[in-house]
Parts: C-alpha cells; structure tokens; sequence
C-alpha cells in the first residue's frame, strides 16, 4: 500500500446555524455560531486517515491556524509538509439550514501562498506507487500536476470549487477525478451523467471518473465500465463535508487495493455518517463506524 500525499487547503470554519439563509439585503440572526477545523484539503485528508492509510498533509497555515495542525495530527495525519509561516489561515463562512443544507463563502489566505520550493521539498518524498490528492482551493495546481506526474504518482482531483481557472487547466496528468454532476456539467457542458463521464474520458483517456449525483448515489466509469452506487438514509443534520468524506474514503480504499465496489461502497456510508453530524471534519467516521453502520441503501 502506497502514501497518500493530499497537498490542500486548511481553514477555521465559521459555522452559522441558521433559521434560513440570509437573503440579499436582510440581516438575521443565528441560532448559534461554531467554530471547527474544515477546508476541502483537511477534511479529506482526516477522511483518507480514518481508514487506516498512511497519510502526509501539504498545505500551509498562519499563527493563527496551529490548532488546525493538532486536529491533522490526532487523525494520524502527518503534518511535516505544512508550513505555518502563511499570513493568515483561510476561512470560511457557512451558513446551515434546519434542513442541513450549507452555503459557504471562503477565503484562501495562507492556502494561496504555498511557494514551488514547498512542493518540491514535500513531492522529494514520493514516487511511484504513492497517491496525490488535490482539491482547487489552494495556489500552483498546474506545478503540482505536473511535478507529481513526473514521479510516477498516481494523482486525483476533486476539482471543487470549480472555476474559471480550473476549467482551463490541462488536466491530462490525472488518473482519478472525483466530482459532482455541476462541476461534469462546467467541464464538459453535459447535464447526464453518463454523458459527463463519456466526454470526460474521451477528452482524457485511461481517466477514472467518479461523479457523485447527490440524493441518486453516485457513478464510477473506468473504461467505458460503469458501476453505481446509491445513497445510505440518515437523518441530515449538516451535510458539509460529505463530499470530503466520499472523496479521501474513496481514493484510501482504492490505494490500498480494494476494488471500485467496495470502495465506492464505504464512501457512501461514510458520506451518510458525515452529514448525520454537525461540522466538517468533526463529522468524518472512523473506519470501525462506517463498518458497523447499518443503513438502508436507497438508489
Ligand atoms: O467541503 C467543505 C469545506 O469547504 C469546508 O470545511 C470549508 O472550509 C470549505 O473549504
């Protein structure tokens, strides 16, 4: 079983339980505020570790994000690739509805600043037979990509948030990419998902694609190969960092040899597990959790 090297981003989530989302002009008040560790890169690579597999964080963080590094490290994330000399540690602010749906704004901070000697210092570390994982919330993906290639890593991106930028990038080095049905239709201007991953793969042969279709599960497409997956039923309490659960469960199981089922499987529960809980990496379940969980599938 290869290491998992997840360079991404860190920030304070400022999370707002709220009567309903602020409209334009209109000031209310929340029902509480919470502070929690979050950003796509810390709650994936938390998810990643949950499962067992050897996992180093890249990232980078202000003085004021040190807490975030004791959150990583009792998850058994090693941090030796995490620069603490950032300007100031990324945010974010999130709404969450009685429903448990979330709408979030964030702020990169020290998650724009990572430098090329950084990475170069981290990815000396791997090779062949180890992973790469990316997210689109911190600076030099291109360099990332293509360093990491080099090496032979196995490299996947969950192209989230998606943008501009991103939707230009060449993405011809990844061997996985994990998204959902908004970010296919940005990338490709497909709406079906099977449309999505066909033109996803023809533009990249050989890329595995996972799209994850909300409320209908998800789909895996290797090859012109489809398999799917549905969704597990729990109460929503807070559904931010499902996808992050879905994300580092999916790619830990698949780095340490499990088939695209299995994998596919226990991301899903570990997903349903992440949104019966408030919070983002608070919320993640450990493997023993997601194994004993016994849930209705629904597809
Ligand atoms: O995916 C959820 C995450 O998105 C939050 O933790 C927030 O920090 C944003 O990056």
């Amino acid at each position: 079983m290869g290491k998992i090297l997840n360079f991404g981003s860190l920030n304070i989530d400022m999370v707002y339980s709220m009567p309903h989302f602020v409209q334009p002009g209109e000031t209310i008040a929340a029902n509480k505020m919470e502070l929690f560790p979050g950003g796509k890169g810390l709650n994936q690579s938390v998810a990643l570790s949950k499962t067992g597999a050897e996992v180093y964080h890249g990232g980078k963080i202000g003085s004021d994000g040190m807490w975030l590094l004791d959150i990583l490290k009792n998850s058994g994330v090693n941090c030796d690739f995490v620069s603490a000399d950032g300007s100031a540690t990324g945010t974010a602010v999130i709404q969450v509805s009685p429903s448990g749906e979330n709408c979030i704004i964030i702020n990169h901070g020290s998650n724009y600043e990572i430098t090329k000697e950084e990475i170069d210092r981290a990815l000396g570390n791997f090779g062949e037979g180890d992973m790469l994982l990316l997210q689109n919330e911190i600076n030099l993906l291109p360099y990332l990509i293509e360093s990491a290639h080099k090496r032979g890593m196995r490299i996947a991106l969950n192209p989230s948030p998606v943008d501009d930028e991103l939707l230009k990038m060449d993405l011809s080095g990844l061997d996985y990419i994990i998204l959902n049905e908004i970010e296919g239709e940005a990338f490709t201007g497909e709406k079906e998902p099977e449309k999505i991953s066909a033109a996803l793969a023809a533009k990249y042969p050989g890329l595995k694609v996972v799209l994850t279709l909300g409320g209908k599960g998800s789909m895996y497409t290797e090859n012109g190969k489809v398999i799917r997956q549905g969704i597990y039923k729990v109460k929503a309490v807070d559904t931010t960092a499902a996808g992050d659960s879905f994300t580092g469960y999916f790619l830990a199981l698949i780095s340490a040899g499990k088939s695209a089922e299995e994998a596919l499987r226990s991301a899903a529960k570990a997903a349903a597990l992440a949104v019966s809980k408030m919070g983002a990496a608070a919320s993640i379940p450990t493997m023993a959790e997601v194994e004993a969980a016994e849930l209705e599938e629904l597809r």
